[in-house]
């Protein structure tokens, strides 16, 4: 092409971009896609049209009517007659669309107080409140009266799953828990009974639901007609704090938000992300928190083995009784074997490497390399299956991120079994290989070890077996990266305060770096991942800003 000349035949030079169609939503210019629908239009440009029945992960039913809007132009100079629903009508060019105006508006109320008809005076007992879309129309679109002089028709609540609970009272018949089980989830367990006055939603002939997506259920009901018992009557949702984060449940690595009040985890959630998990996540990453409130078994401070007995000890004596020993046994290479868990963040993973690798000469760190496969299958009817590919086989949220920092990859343990033969010193990151059989296996080999330090947050198999313990910090507590099995890597940040002498792992290998003599002071995790950017080819270019909240792909991913 010559110099200046233009890559389209605009005869101005400027690009022929076509113009996206728009519409008026109250007197505001609306763009949209073909095919968009004027609520899904409006959503997207942050404007407010009230709605239960819609969402954006399933089917359109129009069920709720609350999301009536005034067409006063169809954008050919007529309008419509009557109130049409915003979620179910496409938008087109020139329409003009009122959501505010007096006849939209007492459609609106009249929608809402025909759902408050039956609807129990429960806001001050309801999980929901404060978090109610109900709640929230009501003041914002209600008539704030009702008409109706005859008694409520009640019916009961009731345990419908493993951990969620269906108050039928609040139910808004929006259909939304039928859709999920129907069409996302595939077992259908819900349903539209009876007619009229007496329609319910229930689960057919009673059944408890048991599929691993129920949390679900709960998320997408826009009212208290299905909470999470977890939860339940514990907190009012407007003290929790919120903090996004990733699940380390399995290698999808949900995005998710730990909600949290004095220090404590009630609710972990999905945050939506459309190249992981959209809005969904599954049961077991859901109410895998309990563990973090676990006080009994944490490690809140370092100890020290006297004598054959754990005691904790202050870090500045540990570290110059660790310092000491590790001089005495001058120990290197093959004598000194890392253990890494894949729970350990990017950050940490490349630090306790490192630290192996230049402050020990040249000694290897193992990691359980596990090739993750879809756990569950979908029923046959589901025509999209993307719900079932979030659980996988490998539960840990970082065997990506380990191989892609060129970690030992060991699956069965038996290089380690043989590695730790002429192991001296044993260094172990989390919880690696914690589990039974060849797993106990590992740790009897390790016990013929002089030294064996671990980097730990809660008791188990290898703080039974150290000779020092260096308390860390848990995922809700500290900020790092992890790599899921996509290569996608994300970022998650502390939520919660760690325990007083608990520090975060990337500062305690950074201490073991000091430790040797061979200070390394790259400070916290952002500034960790900046010089992983800048050394290991994969993560060539991620800084902190460049994963954001939403994550990005590994280079070659
Ligand atoms: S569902 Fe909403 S409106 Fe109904 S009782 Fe609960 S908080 Fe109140
Ligand atoms: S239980 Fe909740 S999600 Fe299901 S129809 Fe009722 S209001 Fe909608
Ligand atoms: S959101 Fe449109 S009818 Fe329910």
């Amino acid at each position: 092409m010559e110099a200046g000349a233009n890559r389209n035949s605009a005869p101005n030079g400027a690009l022929k971009v076509q113009a996206m169609p728009t519409f008026l939503l109250d007197g505001k210019e609306i763009e949209f896609a073909p095919g968009e629908t004027l609520l899904r239009a409006a959503l997207r440009h942050q404007a407010e049209i009230p709605h239960y029945c819609f969402h954006p992960g399933l089917a359109v039913t129009a069920q709720c009517r609350m999301c009536l809007v005034d067409i006063v132009d169809m954008g050919n100079g007529k309008g419509m007659p009557k109130l049409q629903t915003a979620c179910s009508t496409p938008a087109s060019a020139g329409m003009k669309v009122e959501s505010r105006s007096a006849k939209a508006r007492e459609g609106q109320n009249l929608v809402n107080e025909f759902l408050l008809v039956n609807h129990p005076l429960d806001c001050p007992i309801c999980d929901q409140a404060g978090e109610c879309d109900l709640q929230d129309y009501a003041f914002r679109y209600g008539s704030g009266r009702s008409e109706m002089q005859y008694e409520k028709r009640t019916y009961g609540w009731r345990n419908v799953g493993t951990f969620i609970a269906l108050e039928r009272n609040r139910c808004v018949h929006c259909s939304r828990c039928e859709r999920f089980s129907r069409d996302v989830e595939g077992s259908h367990d819900f349903g539209m009974f009876l007619r009229s006055h007496e329609l319910t939603f229930d689960t057919f002939e009673d059944a408890t639901i048991t599929h691993k997506f129920q949390g679900n259920l709960a998320d997408l009901c826009p009212v208290g007609a299905i909470t999470n018992r977890d939860w339940r009557f514990k907190k009012r949702a407007w003290k929790f704090k919120k903090a996004p984060a990733v699940c380390t449940s399995c290698s999808t690595g949900c995005n998710v938000t730990i909600q949290h009040h004095e220090n404590k985890v009630y609710r972990i959630q999905p945050r939506e992300n459309q190249a992981v998990n959209r809005w969904w996540m599954c049961d077991e990453g859901r109410i895998n928190f309990r563990e973090l409130n676990d006080r009994e078994t944490r490690i809140a401070e370092p100890h020290a083995r006297v004598q054959g007995v754990l005691r904790p000890a202050a870090w500045d004596a540990l570290y110059e009784a660790l310092g000491a020993r590790l001089k005495e046994l001058g120990a290197k290479g093959a004598q000194v074997v890392g253990l890494a868990d894949t729970h350990a963040s990017n950050e940490e993973l490349f630090l306790f490497s490192q630290l192996l690798n230049t402050g020990f000469g040249g000694a290897a760190v193992y990691f359980r390399a596990v090739e993750g496969k879809q756990q569950e299958q979908p029923p046959p009817h589901v025509k999209d299956a993307f719900l079932y590919t979030l659980i996988t086989t490998d539960k840990s949220p970082n065997t990506a991120g380990a191989r892609a920092l060129g970690l030992t990859g060991d699956a069965t343990g038996k290089k380690v079994v043989s590695a730790l033969r002429d192991a001296k010193v044993v260094l172990v990151l989390g919880n690696p290989y914690g589990g039974n059989g060849e797993d106990a296996a590992i740790r009897e080999a390790a016990k013929g070890s002089q030294l064996i330090v671990q980097i730990g947050t809660h008791q188990g198999p290898w703080s039974a077996a150290a000779d020092a313990i260096l308390a860390a910090c848990t995922y809700a507590e500290k900020a790092g990266t992890f790599t899921n099995k996509a290569g996608r890597v994300q970022r998650i940040l502390p939520a919660l305060r760690p325990p007083e002498a608990a520090r975060e792992p990337v500062r305690i290998l950074q201490e073991l770096f000091a430790l040797l003599g061979q200070p390394q002071e790259m400070g916290p995790a952002e500034r960790v991942l900046a010089a992983i950017g800048s050394q290991v080819a994969a993560f060539k270019g991620l800084t902190w800003e460049k994963v954001g909240d939403l994550g990005t792909p590994l280079a070659g991913t």
